[in-house]
């Protein structure tokens, strides 16, 4: 049976923390949360790290890609997660558009997102392209986690979710990316649908710690959308997802429920009122 903890007994997990995972070799946990509630459970759980990702762009407005979400509608997540997290760290995905154009933008952007949200650090996609910015931005004071690989702002780019870095080129400059990115600063790497033999070797390349996605066993922490993984997206199957629950359907068997007994007028009943 697990004993809630007080606030003053909570331990805070930091990017150092993380950093110490790596080097005990104690592998890092971390989900997505985009409002108070999930991120209360995600957090009451245990969870090492929480990303309000810019998956919410799917996940919460139903949109095609992670290009329709804004600046204020990932501050607006982020506050809902902040407020209700007491021990991961948390991060957030700075969305398509503020920070590609140019590192004083970038810039003035992330102090938005910490100040207005008050999260832990930020996640950018992208490798030597952005490195000014996230230069820029960990000069501020901010610290950053770098992703690589399958980077879904880029999908008209890509033009398909598949693995990314399969070839030689794109696998080297892969590398090369998440070097430079350990060399400016950034905290850790999240690593997408690549393959497992490459994102091993990142993981033995690099002091900071990986977090993988579809990226195999050996990276130093796995992430996931927590709807996918709770089994309420019933669409999305991909052949990385673990689904830990059939939340699909425990929610439409109880939603019939009820349905049934407002129909049966069997709800509310004498003690349901006042
Ligand atoms: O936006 C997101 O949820 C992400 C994770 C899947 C890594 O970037």
């Amino acid at each position: 049976m697990s004993v809630a903890k007080r606030d003053d007994e909570i331990k805070k997990v930091t990017t150092h923390r993380l950093m110490s995972m790596k080097q005990l070799n104690e592998k890092i946990s971390m989900l997505t949360a985009y409002d108070y509630t999930m991120a209360t459970l995600v957090d009451q759980a245990g969870m090492d790290v929480i990303l309000i990702g810019d998956s919410a762009s799917n996940v919460m407005a139903g949109h095609e890609t992670t290009l329709s979400i804004t600046l204020d509608q990932m501050i607006y997540h982020a506050s809902s997660v902040v407020r209700a997290v007491r021990r991961a760290l948390v991060v957030c995905d700075m969305p398509f558009g503020t920070y590609q154009v140019n590192a004083t933008e970038g810039v003035k952007n992330a102090i938005r997102i910490i100040q207005e949200s008050g999260c832990d650090a930020l996640k950018l996609e992208g490798g030597v392209e952005i490195l000014d910015t996230v230069k820029a931005i960990l000069n501020a004071g901010i610290p950053v986690m770098g992703h690589l690989g399958l980077t879904p702002q880029s999908i008209h780019k890509f033009g398909t979710y598949a693995v990314r870095a399969k070839e030689e080129a794109e696998a080297e400059k892969l590398v090369s990316d998440a070097h430079a990115l350990e060399e400016v600063g950034c905290f850790t790497v999240v690593l997408e649908k690549i393959p497992a033999a490459l994102a091993a070797r990142v993981t033995s390349e690099l002091s900071i710690p990986t977090i993988g996605i579809g990226a195999g066993g050996a990276t130093d922490g796995q992430v996931l959308v927590v709807q996918d993984m709770l089994g309420m997206n019933q669409g999305f199957k991909p052949k990385f997802l673990r689904q830990y629950a059939n939340l699909a359907e425990t929610i439409t068997t109880a939603v019939q429920s009820y349905i049934h007994d407002v129909k049966t007028q069997d709800f509310p009943n004498e003690k349901e009122g006042y």
